[in-house]
């Protein structure tokens, strides 16, 4: 029977194989995954075994309690200042990036996201038939918008959006706020959208998080995207949310009637609880993060992946190109031969090609070990 087109036509990821490789042969060290990989904080495991009333389905923004706790953290956390009306909570931050696309695109109409981006823009975009438009994010800029190239790529009454992610999956870089003001300049200037996905907030290391949605006048056309999955290491709860504007959020609202209809009881009451978790658990994770961030940058550009320090996020991205310029390639090579599993650059877009992402949410003697092998694979190959 017919499977759509527009199915058809999203892109295979990559990383689904690389996952299941590393789940055949344990030999494998992943630098792969994308996700935390500390266990769920100890006063979370043991709510989990006494909480109640979890069988009926919540309202489709969520649960009221969570986001009075939510709108309160925004404000401290993110000086964003919104009632708890205008969040909505979904079944993690991927499913609030497509609803709040849903809700405000129109066919063909345009969105701007940085090339590499995570891997989950560009098929939402398609998914709601809209047309990703890439502007190169380089290792030159840290990374990060270059603003006149991206005022340049706004096409007057088609462009309708920028994805911002700040702290960065895949890259690391953390926007300053006065990039956050340009690029906020540039939304006014041409009535634009801001989709702010700000899943690594609680992971930066040098810089502070900045919130866009923060900034004057913007909060009319910023949806703020954040979770519990990577602060909190509760991918598996399944747990994001919006905030924004009342008009969108209503409009999330009620495409999340034809969705998911609401996010998990259980997983939301955990949420909660989280909110109310002493800092020093995510604290240490991010402390943690740090000291094998330290590691592995040295390392990897000792091995000669020229690789520039992450300010967030647990991921590097590292030049390959003395080594070569097909990042699939060597990504497999790596795989096959030197039994480390990482992410091709090409696949978080064309500007992507040449580099390759290592995730250090893996313990840090397995990072050593990983660089030991890449280190010895490498060495056999002249520079
Ligand atoms: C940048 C970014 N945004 C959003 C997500 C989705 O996270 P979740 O749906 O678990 O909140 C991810 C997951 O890896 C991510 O890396």
């Amino acid at each position: 029977m017919h499977i759509s087109e527009r199915e058809r036509d999203l892109p295979k990821a990559v990383l689904n194989d690389i996952m299941n490789a590393v789940e055949k042969d344990k030999s494998i060290i992943s630098l792969g995954a994308g996700e935390p990989d500390f266990k769920l904080p100890k006063p979370l495991q043991d709510y989990i075994k006494k909480v109640k009333d979890i069988n009926h389905y919540t309202p489709s923004g969520g649960l009221k309690e969570l986001r009075e706790a939510l709108s309160k953290k925004l404000m401290k956390d993110n000086k964003i200042n919104v009632n708890p009306d205008n969040i909505i909570i979904t079944s993690g931050s991927q499913e609030a990036i497509l609803l709040a696309l849903t809700s405000t695109l129109d066919v063909s109409e345009r969105v701007v996201v940085p090339d590499p981006c995570y891997l989950g823009y560009i098929s939402a975009i398609e998914l709601v038939n809209a047309s990703p438009v890439s502007v190169p994010v380089n290792e030159d800029c840290d990374f990060c918008f270059d603003p006149d190239k991206l005022r340049r790529s706004v096409l007057p009454r088609k462009t309708k959006g920028i994805i911002i992610n700040s702290p960065s999956n895949p890259t690391g870089s953390v926007f300053s706020k006065k990039l956050l003001e340009q690029i906020s300049d540039i939304a006014v200037d041409n009535d634009l959208w801001i989709y702010s996905d700000e899943a690594y907030e609680k992971i930066v290391y040098d810089k502070k998080h900045v919130s866009i949605g923060s900034l004057n006048g913007m909060s009319d056309r910023v949806a703020t995207f954040q979770t519990f999955s990577k602060g909190y290491s509760m991918c598996g709860f399944r747990v994001g949310y919006c905030a924004g504007p009342p008009n969108l959020i209503r409009a999330m609202n009620k495409a999340h009637t034809y969705t998911s209809i609401a996010p998990s009881t259980l997983s939301q009451k955990v949420a909660l609880k989280a909110l109310s978790l002493s800092p020093r658990y995510i604290n240490s994770m991010v402390k943690e993060y740090r000291r094998r961030r330290d590691m592995i940058v040295m390392r990897l550009n000792s091995i000669g992946l020229h690789t520039i320090k992450p300010e967030g996020a647990f991921y590097t991205f590292s030049n390959i190109q003395n080594y070569s310029k097909d990042s699939f390639r060597f990504s497999k090579d790596l795989l096959n031969k030197a039994k480390v599993a990482v992410v091709p650059g090409a696949e978080f877009g064309v500007n992507g090609e040449g580099y390759i992402r290592c995730s250090y949410a893996t313990e840090y003697h397995k990072i050593e070990e990983g660089m030991n092998r890449i280190d010895k694979f490498l060495g056999k190959k002249t520079l």
